[in-house]
C-alpha cells in the first residue's frame, strides 16, 4: 500500500479487519518490519487519539517516529502556485513536503477543511499537493473530506462486537449514522468517511446501513451509495444494533450550522426504540449536547473500545505500507 486516504485503497474490508485483529492479538509480531524506518506525523490541526494511536502503532512495528505540529511549529506555508511570496507565507508546500519526504519513509498528514469553499475543500488541494511533493507513502490522519483510520477502527469495533458476524451467521447488524447537535460548524469528514466504509461493508454483505439527519444536512451522495437515508430519527433507530452519533455542518449550504427540530440528541429514551443498540462516537464529544452523559457512562457506549481500536487500524495500515517499501 502506497496511499491510505479512503476505503477505495482497501481491496477487501473483511480481510483488512482480520489483519487488524491479528495485530491486536499479537501486537509485537512484526517488530522487525519497521527497523530503521521512520514515520513522520504532520499535524495542521489538534489531535489526541490520532496522534497517540498512530505513534504507538509505529512503535509496535519497530519504527522511529517524528511528530510535527506544522501549523504552529513550521514556517507559514504557501500552497498556491504562481504567487509572488511577498506576503505572510514563508515556505512553499513544494519544498516543505519534499524535505519531509527526505527524512521519512512514510508520512501521516492531518489537514482539516476551511469550510469556506466547498469546491476547494472537496478537491483536497492541500492533501493532494502534499502527497505529490513528498513523494513517499502517505497515510491520512484526517483530510478535508475523510477520516479513514477512524472509519477503519469503527468497522473493526462493529465486527468485534457483533457476535453473529464473529461466528459467520447470516444476521447482519443494522448500523445507523445519526446526526447530532453542536454549537460549532464541524467538517463532514468523519460522517462522509463512516458512510463510505459502511456502504462498502454493506456491499460486502456485512451490515445494513441507514443515515438519519435533519433536512439541509444531507451528505454528498458520493459517500452514501446504497444507504437508506431518512429525516426521521425515530424511524431510523427502530431495530438499530449500532448508532453512530456525529455532528456535521451542512454540505448543501456549505459549512453552515442550520436550524433543526428538537430531539436530535441521542439519550436513553431514544435507546429504547433500538435493539439495545451499542452507541459509537469518534470523540472528542460534547457531553449532553451531542450525546447524553447517561449513554456515555452506561453499558451501551462503545466509545472507549472504539478509540482503543484506533491503534489496530493504524498498525494494519502501517504494516501494509512497510511491506511494500
Ligand atoms: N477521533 C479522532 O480523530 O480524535 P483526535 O481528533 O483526538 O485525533
Amino acid at each position: 500500500m502506497k496511499l491510505f486516504t479512503s476505503v477505495h485503497d482497501v481491496p477487501s474490508i473483511k480481510q483488512f479487519v482480520n489483519d487488524a485483529l491479528a495485530l491486536k492479538a499479537n501486537p509485537y509480531a512484526h517488530q522487525g518490519l519497521g527497523k530503521n524506518k521512520t514515520l513522520g506525523l504532520v499535524f495542521m490541526n489538534p489531535s489526541l487519539r490520532t496522534r497517540l494511536s498512530t505513534q504507538k502503532a509505529a512503535l509496535n512495528l519497530g519504527m522511529n517516529v517524528m511528530v510535527m505540529n506544522l501549523d504552529k511549529e513550521g514556517w507559514a506555508l504557501e500552497t498556491q502556485d504562481g504567487v509572488v511570496m511577498n506576503g505572510s507565507t514563508v515556505e512553499h508546500i513544494r519544498e516543505a513536503a519534499a524535505v519531509m519526504g527526505q527524512y521519512c519513509d512514510i508520512l501521516g498528514l492531518r489537514s482539516f477543511p476551511k469550510l469556506n469553499n466547498r469546491e476547494e475543500d472537496y478537491n483536497e488541494d492541500f492533501f493532494t499537493k502534499f502527497v505529490k511533493y513528498c513523494a513517499i507513502p502517505v497515510v491520512s490522519l484526517e483530510s478535508a473530506t475523510r477520516h479513514p483510520l477512524q472509519s477503519f477502527a469503527d468497522i473493526i469495533t462493529i465486527h468485534e462486537t457483533w457476535d453473529s458476524l464473529k461466528v459467520g451467521a447470516n444476521v447482519k447488524p443494522k448500523v445507523v449514522l445519526a446526526w447530532a447537535p453542536h454549537v460549532k460548524a464541524l467538517p463532514q469528514a468523519v460522517p462522509n468517511s463512516f458512510a463510505e466504509w459502511m456502504c462498502k461493508a454493506q456491499a460486502e454483505g456485512m451490515i445494513d446501513f441507514t443515515v438519519a439527519q435533519p433536512e439541509g444536512y444531507e451528505l454528498s451522495e458520493n459517500f452514501t451509495p446504497g444507504a437508506e437515508i431518512t429525516y426521521n430519527l425515530e424511524e431510523a433507530l427502530a431495530g438499530a444494533d449500532y448508532v453512530y452519533v456525529k455532528n456535521w455542518s451542512s454540505y448543501k449550504e456549505y459549512g453552515k450550522v442550520l436550524t433543526y427540530p428538537d430531539g436530535w440528541m441521542m439519550n436513553n429514551e431514544k435507546l429504547k426504540i433500538t435493539n439495545n443498540a451499542k452507541v459509537m462516537h469518534c470523540l472528542p464529544v460534547r457531553r449532553d449536547l451531542e450525546l447524553s452523559s447517561e449513554i456515555l457512562d452506561g453499558p451501551n457506549s462503545l466509545v472507549i473500545h472504539e478509540a482503543g481500536n484506533r491503534l489496530w487500524s493504524a498498525q494494519a495500515v502501517l504494516k501494509a505500507m512497510l511491506e511494500e517499501l
